[in-house]
């Protein structure tokens, strides 16, 4: 049996999978979580990330733009790439993925033990400030966790004829057929920027949007501080609440975009 509110009050028990008809059902919503979108950089052709836990070129003009993309959103990252960064990335909620306990506590920083307490923690943040987006900023193994479920991507690729060497990849192909360019930027080398550069956005073309059933799920901002509160004190999933959570599945529906 899974919880299916925060309010002690208002709780509804159900099965996993079962959807309450009648009476029921009135308290019930369909609530869409926010679209999960990917930020990266790689090289062309060789789909090179990372070296060495670093980003091996130099361009000020794409983490500019990823400031601009990502501020005041959660992000959710690998524990490779929150050491790479150095430091909490602000007005984000920096989301850390990591297997370990880590003794680093620090305003906007949660750290998450798997990828379902992660989505939780961003769906929240973004449902209680009607964000409709998240964004999955890297490395490698988040990436590829993530790969099923992301919607739009925002890619930089870097034309270094071959030249960048590295230990990190994304070589997820865009086909034009499920995947509609939204924008194409071309960029040249600078003073900024080592390599010329290509900035696109793809959208998927079909749509996976993910839904939870719920009386107030995450949409009452009093619940969402109690929720982030009790999570901190009791991480990362002591908590039943958390857990129940955790545990309810999400399930999609697909939209063909126009
Ligand atoms: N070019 C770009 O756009 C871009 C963006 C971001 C990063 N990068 C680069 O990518 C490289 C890092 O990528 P990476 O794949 O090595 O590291 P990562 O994805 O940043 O982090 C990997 C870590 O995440 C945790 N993890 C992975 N799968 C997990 C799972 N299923 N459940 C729980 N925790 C899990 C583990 O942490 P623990 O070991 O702590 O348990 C693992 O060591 C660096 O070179 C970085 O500079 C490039």
């Amino acid at each position: 049996m899974l919880t299916f509110a925060l309010s002690n009050s208002r709780a509804i028990r159900l099965p996993i999978g079962v959807v309450p008809k009648g009476g029921a059902m009135a308290q019930l919503k369909k609530i869409r979580m926010p679209s999960i979108s990917f930020v990266v950089a790689r090289t062309y052709p060789k789909n090179v990330i990372g070296c060495e836990n670093a980003l091996p070129w130099r361009l000020k003009s794409d983490l500019r733009r990823f400031k601009r993309i990502t501020v005041d959103h959660s992000i959710i990252m690998g524990s490779k790439t929150y050491y790479s960064i150095g430091k909490v990335l602000p007005r984000r909620e920096n989301i850390v993925i990591s297997r370990k306990s880590h003794n680093i506590e620090e305003k906007d920083l949660f750290w998450c033990n798997d990828k379902e307490t992660a989505l939780l923690l961003a769906d929240i943040f973004a449902l209680s400030q009607e964000r409709k987006e998240i964004f999955v900023i890297g490395g490698q193994d988040m990436y590829k966790i993530f790969s099923g479920v992301f919607n739009k991507i925002h890619l930089t690729e870097i034309f270094d004829h071959g030249k960048i060497e590295g230990d990190a990849f994304f070589d997820f192909k865009f086909d034009r057929r499920k995947w509609r360019a939204i924008v194409e930027e071309d960029l040249g080398p600078s003073e900024d920027d080592e390599y010329p550069t290509r900035y696109t956005v793809y959208e998927n073309k079909e749509r996976k949007n993910r839904f939870r059933w719920s009386s107030n799920f995450l949409t009452d901002k009093q619940h969402v501080s109690g929720f982030i509160d009790k999570y901190k004190k009791e991480h990362p999933s002591t908590s039943p609440e958390i857990e129940a959570f955790m545990h309810q599945k999400y399930f999609y529906d697909f939209e063909l975009a126009d």
